[in-house]
């Protein structure tokens, strides 16, 4: 099926399914009632995957923060049984977790970032390629929204958010033009106008739209606190995991993925990565959904105590200075 052929049933291609599939983890007894997490449901489409392959026992939760998502998915597995959509933020894994008095999971997936029902329908002016009010958000009871920020937030915290979530260099001139309009900036395209007046972009099509894609992706990923929540979900893992316990994440950013490896790094007494190399989509993949391109699977799982040999239980110290153990400063999460 084409991407559009999967689109016209649902709003969202999943990605990398197959290679998640591969990382369910195996029970020892079949008796065990295995718990699935979603934490980033979205339109179901990992999730009614990973429910193909749960036997009777175990369920699956899927979370999201959206509520178009929440209620598509509460209707696509309203005949599914093993199956609860919980609307929440995945960083609440805890608490979700406690008031259904679960103590830990089996396996989680984060499929990090926006859908393509964000992109294509939401109307929240995640795209540069519609005109839309300056929203943002993925979770409207959220009171941040991109128009805020360009509204309010100083020179300084301005140039931190391109910088550091766009990776944008030279964005003095873009600051000064947004502060210059304040109060004026009310949609995507008058944001638009802003990046056309303040950047060169070398006559190159190209560089153009990289820009405004990079200028959007620091914008939501300010809004929705994204690195925050990846941040606080991962400090949670270890209270919520069982030995086999495994994680899967796909993010769509380096700062993301950087977070993700170094926590796998940082925690090599407590969970173990499940493959050498960062994970990405197949060619044919990319060519049947081209959101696939810059997707990047890590899995981990939780470590038995028992298995960790004692020579590597001393090493701990010396894994958490190894060389690229870059840190992602808190100050920019
Ligand atoms: C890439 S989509 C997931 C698509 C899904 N895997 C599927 O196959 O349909 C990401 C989803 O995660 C949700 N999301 C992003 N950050 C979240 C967070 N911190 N907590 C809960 N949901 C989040 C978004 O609302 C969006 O629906």
């Amino acid at each position: 099926m084409s991407e559009n052929e999967i689109k016209n049933v649902h709003p969202h291609v999943p990605i990398m399914v197959r290679d998640i599939l591969s990382y369910l983890p195996k029970k020892e007894s079949p008796t065990d009632p295995f718990i699935y997490i979603d934490g980033t449901v979205g339109y179901g489409g990992h999730s009614s995957e990973i429910i193909k392959s749960i036997d009777s026992k175990s369920s699956l939760i899927g979370i999201d923060q959206d509520d178009n998502a929440i209620s598509y998915c509460r209707n696509r597995f309203s005949e599914e049984p093993r199956c609860e959509i919980v609307k929440g933020n995945f960083s609440e894994i805890s608490t979700i977790l406690e008031s259904k008095s679960i103590p830990h999971f089996n396996f989680l997936l984060l499929d990090l970032g926006i859908s393509s029902f964000h992109l294509d329908s939401s109307e929240k002016g995640f795209t540069h390629q519609k005109d839309e009010p300056l929203d943002m958000r993925m979770n409207d009871s959220l009171e941040l929204t991109a128009k805020i920020i360009l509204d309010t937030y100083s020179d300084d915290e301005l140039t931190q958010v391109f910088q550091n979530f766009g990776e944008l260099r030279r964005v003095e001139k873009f600051v000064e033009t947004i502060i210059a309009q304040r109060g004026k900036l009310e949609t995507t395209f008058d944001l638009i106008t802003s990046i056309k007046k303040s950047f060169y972009f070398r006559n190159k099509r190209s560089v153009y739209l990289r820009t405004c894609a990079q200028v959007f992706q620091a914008l939501r990923i300010e809004v929705n606190q994204e690195l925050h929540h990846i941040k606080h979900i991962l400090s949670q893992l270890d209270a919520i995991t069982v030995p086999g316990s495994t994680i899967a994440i796909i993010s769509f950013h380096s700062l993301e993925d950087r977070i993700i490896k170094q926590f796998i790094r940082t925690h090599s007494d407590t969970f173990i990565a499940c493959h050498k190399k960062v994970l990405t989509a197949s060619q044919n993949e990319i060519k049947r959904n081209s959101r696939s391109r810059s997707a990047k699977l890590r899995v981990f799982s939780k470590i038995n105590p028992d298995d960790i040999p004692e020579k590597r239980k001393g090493n701990k110290y010396k894994k958490r200075r190894s060389k690229d153990n870059i840190s992602v400063p808190d100050s920019i999460i």
